[in-house]
């Protein structure tokens, strides 16, 4: 099931607009129910304002629905084994588990399996604000 996935996160890759870093990235996740949704980096002239492929990726699951996240997928076209910047992995946290499993890719397929709890250990939890 780990392949289908790098293959939505690789495919989302190739809409990347990275002009700037020339460093594409794409990312896919797939929900319990078996929904998957994927996204790719956007950059923009004023460098702090573009956005990770996680990002996107977490936009249109929202905007899909939402629900339990179960495995995520991250590649970059010019890195071996790419892991989530550290926003990506507070943005992920919000919506996935600790258990939820993370594909780390290269361009073949996975490289990698770890888990959120272990990308983002301590991570700021926004419980107490609800
Ligand atoms: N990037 C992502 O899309 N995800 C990450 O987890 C790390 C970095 C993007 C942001 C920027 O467009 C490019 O990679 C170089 O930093």
């Amino acid at each position: 099931m780990s392949h289908d996935l790098f293959l939505a996160a690789r495919a989302a890759m190739a809409q990347s607009h990275s002009p700037y870093s020339r460093f594409p990235v794409g990312a896919a996740l797939r929900t319990a129910d078996g929904r998957v949704y994927a996204g790719a980096n956007i950059e923009v002239a004023s460098y702090p304002e573009g956005w990770c492929a996680e990002t996107t990726a977490l936009g249109h699951y929202i905007m899909g629905g939402g629900g339990r996240i179960t495995e995520i997928a991250v590649v970059a076209e010019r890195m071996h084994r790419i892991t989530p910047c550290g926003g990506c992995r507070q943005r992920l946290a919000e919506f996935a588990e600790a258990d939820t499993k993370l594909y780390l890719c290269d361009d073949a397929g996975v490289v990698e399996t770890v888990t959120m709890g272990e990308m983002l250990p301590y991570g700021f939890k926004g419980s107490i604000l609800k």
